[in-house]
């Protein structure tokens, strides 16, 4: 037996000396003191030693261990100290080479025109909601006065789902959400996508995006319509411009009326930006129609109230002097990167 542990303790130590990594190294460990090891088996085979011979043959069993497992250590702990040396040595940091760049996106010229538009309603206390894109037939048609017989509902405008649910032509409907939920007064703009049956050319898309706000409130009129429009497009375009109101009609607000600013370009003298006009038509507007406030169960005796819509990408296009709607989609990064 003492032989046996001296044969199994000498061959160990060579191996472990000529062990050339730690992958060898470890290998000798799982040889030699593993499960299966030839030291385990030794102290498997216990039970054969006379029960005399025992603690003396234990504690040889003991030591022979603890010297193996001690070389173990010393040698895993040079070898790691090697192969450290070894890779400093290889992994030399030339801190004079140019850092690798880092290709940083930016806000979209849609999303920059829209968060300026935000900027300027919240700063006159207004709340940005939002409405579904997938709309209820009801709230994009029915319940802002549009009639079955409307263009507008026609499909070569509007993308059906079913008979009752649409892609949303316009954010008006959020109008109708809101109202419905009862809580007055209400002051919010709603952002979004809309859609429409439309070929793509250089002033449409199938789709794109609007700004709808509402105010409702007791004693509105037209003039807070008016003020706030104003202002807003003072803040949009430059303090020295002017707003015109043109009649129109819209189905949920009656008076209706379009707005246009003076040209920023030439300040209303009329350019080739302006078409010589200079005027540029920006949003639609109104009073809110009674009937679309009692259809969503508000009292018109009581509270009145103005709406508005703003084609975002119009705004866009206006704000950075882009003269294709298309470049916004592409997202060709030459274009992009200009803003
Ligand atoms: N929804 C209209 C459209 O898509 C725009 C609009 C006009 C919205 C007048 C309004 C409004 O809220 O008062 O053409």
């Amino acid at each position: 037996m003492r032989e046996k542990l001296q044969k199994i303790k000498e061959e160990a130590i060579r191996q472990i000396q000529d062990a050339a990594d730690l992958g060898r190294l470890n290998d000798v460990r799982v040889a030699v003191l593993g499960k299966k090891g030839e030291l385990t088996a030794v102290l498997k085979g216990m039970k054969d030693v006379a029960p005399t011979d025992r603690p003396a043959i234990g504690q040889l069993v003991n030591d022979t261990r603890e010297s193996i497992e001690k070389m173990l250590e010393e040698t895993k702990a040079k070898l790691e100290a090697a192969e450290l040396e070894i890779k400093l040595k290889h992994e030399v940091i030339d801190v004079t080479l140019p850092a690798k760049k880092n290709k940083v996106g930016h806000r979209h010229p849609n999303t920059i025109a829209l968060e300026e538009v935000e900027r300027i309603f919240t700063g006159m206390g207004y709340e940005v909601v939002e409405g579904p894109e997938i709309e209820y037939d009801y709230y994009n048609f029915e319940a802002l006065n549009i009639p079955a017989n409307h263009p507008a509902k026609d499909e070569q405008d509007t993308f059906y789902i079913n008979d009752k649910i649409v892609l949303r032509t316009q954010t008006s409907p959020v109008q109708v959400r809101e109202m419905e939920k009862g809580k007055l007064p209400i002051r919010m703009i709603a952002p979004g996508r809309v859609f429409r049956s439309d070929e793509v050319d250089a002033t449409h898309s199938p789709s794109f995006h609007q700004i709808e706000g509402l105010v409702i409130d007791r004693h509105i009129t037209l003039a807070d319509l008016k003020g706030t429009l104003a202002e807003f497009a003072k803040e949009l375009f430059g303090a020295d411009t002017k707003v015109k109101f043109r009649p129109h009609h819209f189905p949920f607000t009656e008076p209706s009326a379009e707005m246009d600013v003076t040209c920023f370009k030439c300040g209303g003298k009329g350019c080739r930006f302006c078409k010589d006009e200079g005027w540029i038509e920006i949003l639609g507007c109104g009073m809110v129609h009674p009937r679309v406030l009692k259809m969503s169960g508000i009292d018109p005796e009581t509270y009145t109230g103005f709406a508005f819509g703003i084609g975002l990408e119009r705004i866009a296009l206006l704000k950075y002097e882009i003269d294709d709607m298309r470049l916004l989609y592409e997202n060709d990064q030459r274009f992009l990167n200009m803003f």
